[in-house]
């Protein structure tokens, strides 16, 4: 299949249709923050750019509708792709690997695959009402603080006078496992951040990986020697990280909690003791934790935005380009 340009995408789709707002997706990966914005109603995607042909082979086959745009941040000609039209926001989680602490070749800031300049640059060019940055935390914490403290003073000297940024995690939003994420959330008006709709009652795991463990035969091997010690005098039903090498049996956690945080890097090395079963944790369960599609692959499951911590933005971003429509209708 040819892809769409960008061009041909909005020469389609130039006027709004209906009350619909219009929002531009950068390195897409295999939807995740889709997903999300798929469960609030109101949001038509004008396109979603990602470079890698498998992820947007995944995005095509999940999301029908998606106007897909295979190419290259850095290099988009936005002014003449854009053309002026009026864009509501633009979201994107840029490559963490520069910055991720799982990956032991990261240069940081300077890493060539660091995707948050060409985010910026994009953002100056669309001129969206609000845009949303994703990345990981290690970005706020460490010793990269100064250079996101100097993205969010040239883009409030731009004129996204609003623009602030803070950690969040997926459970405050009913996602069934963890996920620690930076958000940069930068408009023109006052806006508020999405609510914490369950900070004091978080979704176990067991209420989505119950329901798929059911209908399969445990599949997993005995747990190897090294990870017994870490599960001792764990009972009932549990998920364990069995990362090997160096990091050995990380964690475990009761399925009546959240999960840990998935992750893309290790392939699907979960396992789930499940009525005294072992079953190796397969990409459909790691995508329903993370509130995908079954088709997307564990790559893009563990590079992914929560879909529930996605759907928690698109319902505060509508309710901000509500608002401001309203103001502008009123004066
Ligand atoms: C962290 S993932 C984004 C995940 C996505 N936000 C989600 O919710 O599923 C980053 C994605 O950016 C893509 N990517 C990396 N460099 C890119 C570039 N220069 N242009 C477009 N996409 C790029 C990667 O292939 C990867 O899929």
């Amino acid at each position: 299949m040819i892809a769409k340009t960008a061009q041909n995408i909005l020469s389609h789709s130039g006027r709004k249709k209906g009350n619909q707002f219009h929002i531009i997706e950068l390195f897409a990966g295999e939807g995740g923050f889709i997903a999300g914005f798929n469960r609030v109603g109101g949001w038509h995607h004008l396109f979603a750019v990602e470079l890698a042909e498998k992820h947007c082979n995944v995005l095509r086959e999940v999301f029908p509708n998606l106007s897909v745009v295979k190419d290259n941040v850095a290099l988009i000609d936005w002014n003449s792709k854009i053309k002026g039209q009026v864009v509501d926001c633009v979201i994107g989680g840029p490559p963490c690997q520069p910055f991720s602490v799982s990956n032991n070749r990261r240069n940081g800031w300077h890493d060539s695959r660091n995707g948050i300049p060409s985010f910026v640059k994009a953002i100056k060019n669309i001129n969206p009402k609000t845009f949303l940055l994703e990345n990981v935390p290690w970005l706020w914490w460490g010793d990269q603080k100064h250079h996101i403290q100097d993205l969010i003073d040239d883009l409030i000297a731009f004129g996204y006078t609003y623009t602030d940024a803070a950690i969040l995690d997926a459970t405050d939003y009913g996602a069934p496992c963890h996920r620690r994420r930076l958000f940069i959330y930068g408009t023109k008006q006052p806006h508020h951040w999405p609510v914490k709709s369950h900070k004091n009652n978080p979704v176990a795991a067991r209420k989505y990986l119950v329901p798929l463990l059911e209908q399969r035969e445990p599949d997993g091997e005995p747990l190897p020697d090294w990870v017994k010690p870490k599960i001792k005098g764990a009972r009932g039903d549990i998920i364990i990280d069995c990362k090997q090498g160096n990091k050995i049996g990380r964690q475990y956690v009761s399925m009546d909690e959240p999960c840990f945080t998935l992750v893309a890097t290790q392939g699907i090395r979960h396992r789930i003791r499940y009525k005294g079963k072992y079953y190796r944790m397969r990409a459909e369960e790691a995508a329903t934790l993370q509130g995908m599609d079954p088709r997307c692959t564990i790559e893009g499951i563990g590079n992914a935005v929560n879909a529930w911590q996605a759907e928690a933005w698109a319902k505060t971003i509508k309710e901000y380009l509500m608002k401001l429509q309203a103001d502008q209708e009123l004066s």
